[in-house]
């Protein structure tokens, strides 16, 4: 028996030193120390042995079963930090390399655009107001001056949702939601997107507006042209001209567009101005006292002024784009220089 137990000692120690893995070691362990392990059977059978036997050998196979656990315990130690620096070696990271950085989104153009601008106005007391984009006839036209059926209509390439409702042409409505709700005196700003059946170079289906209105006793003509060309300078620098060229707007009167001087050539005439040294920025005019009797204002007690401003024109001006629709594409290539 004796001799029996020596000879799987042997055997176990001689696996081991051949074990080349991890695995390898738990196998050795599973066959002689595992539940139903040589070595363990041998501690099993132990009970059926005589008494006067039994100290012997449990002796004995006690002394081999710890120095098996200790050897298998060793091994397995071994083949772990082995791996740990195989694994350590393998993962390598060089602290002293520059990192990647983490790249910041921006403002799209039209967005911080339309931030100054509402800034510029924010700062000389006018207060923000917003309305749907979705309206309805009687807010995008009646209610402005624009009867069913006036040619003026055609001013606005409309798209249509039903015979009542459209995809607002103007943030003009604006200014009648505002007067519904509030008396005068008033000074707002509402930006917003509008939608025209119109697309080329210069021509957005999609655009964006910012459109003012100013109503209070005795405002005149020279508030609006005070106002508008404190604005113009503060976006295009105080140095440039400013004009102001008649016009026709249904819910204006008398209406004016507004030009500045050409930023790209400085009025000398080029390819943006088509040789005229003017751009123009925006519509504006005296606000209708047809305007005012639909939503209820004494157009003998008040008068007011309004006006309306394409941002993407703007945009293109102050950045030198020629093409409206890179502002739509979203190809970051054209995003990321801004
Ligand atoms: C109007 O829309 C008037 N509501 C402006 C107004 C308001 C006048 C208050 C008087 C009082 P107009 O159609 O001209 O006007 O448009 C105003 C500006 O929007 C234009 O000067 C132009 O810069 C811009 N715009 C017009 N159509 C487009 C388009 N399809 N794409 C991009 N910008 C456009």
């Amino acid at each position: 028996m004796v001799e029996r137990i020596k000879t799987l000692e042997i055997e176990a120690l001689a696996a081991l030193n051949r074990a080349k893995t991890l695995a390898d070691v738990d196998s050795v362990q599973v066959r002689y120390l595992g539940r139903s392990g040589l070595l363990t059977e041998l501690i099993k059978n132990l009970k059926n042995l005589p008494p006067e036997e039994k100290p012997n050998f449990g002796k004995v196979l006690n002394e081999t079963k710890v120095k098996l656990e200790a050897a298998v315990k060793e091994k397995k130690q071994l083949f772990q930090e082995r791996n740990t620096e195989q694994k350590l070696k393998a993962e390598i990271i060089d602290i002293t390399l520059p990192g990647e950085g983490v790249k910041r989104g921006k403002l799209h153009p039209i967005t911080s655009t339309m931030e100054e601008l509402v800034g510029i106005f924010s700062r000389m007391g006018f207060s923000i107001a917003e309305g749907p984009d979705i309206e309805t006839d009687y807010y995008n036209f009646e209610a402005l001056n624009i009867p069913k059926f006036h040619p003026s209509r055609d001013m606005w390439s409309t798209l249509w949702i039903t015979e009542d409702t459209l995809l607002r042409t103007h943030t003009s409505p604006v200014q009648i939601r505002v007067m519904e709700k509030k008396k005068p005196p008033l000074a707002v700003i509402a930006p917003g997107r509008v939608y025209r059946r119109d697309a080329d170079v210069t021509h957005s289906t999609v655009f964006h507006q910012l459109e003012g209105l100013l109503v209070d006793t005795d405002v005149t003509f020279g508030d609006l042209k005070g106002t508008l060309t404190a604005f113009l300078h503060a976006v295009f620098g105080k140095d440039k001209k400013v004009r102001f060229r008649p016009s026709y707007f249904p819910f204006t009167e008398p209406s004016a567009e507004v030009d500045v001087e050409c930023v790209m050539c400085g009025g000398s005439g080029c390819r943006v101005c088509s040789g005229t040294g003017w751009l123009e920025i925006l519509g504006s005019g005296m606000v209708d006292p047809n305007v005012f009797k639909h939503v209820n204002y004494d157009p003998e007690k008040y008068t007011g002024f309004a006006f309306g401003l394409g941002v993407e024109r703007i945009a293109m001006l102050k950045y030198g784009i020629d093409d409206i629709r890179l502002f739509f594409e979203n190809d970051l290539r054209f995003l990321r220089q801004f």
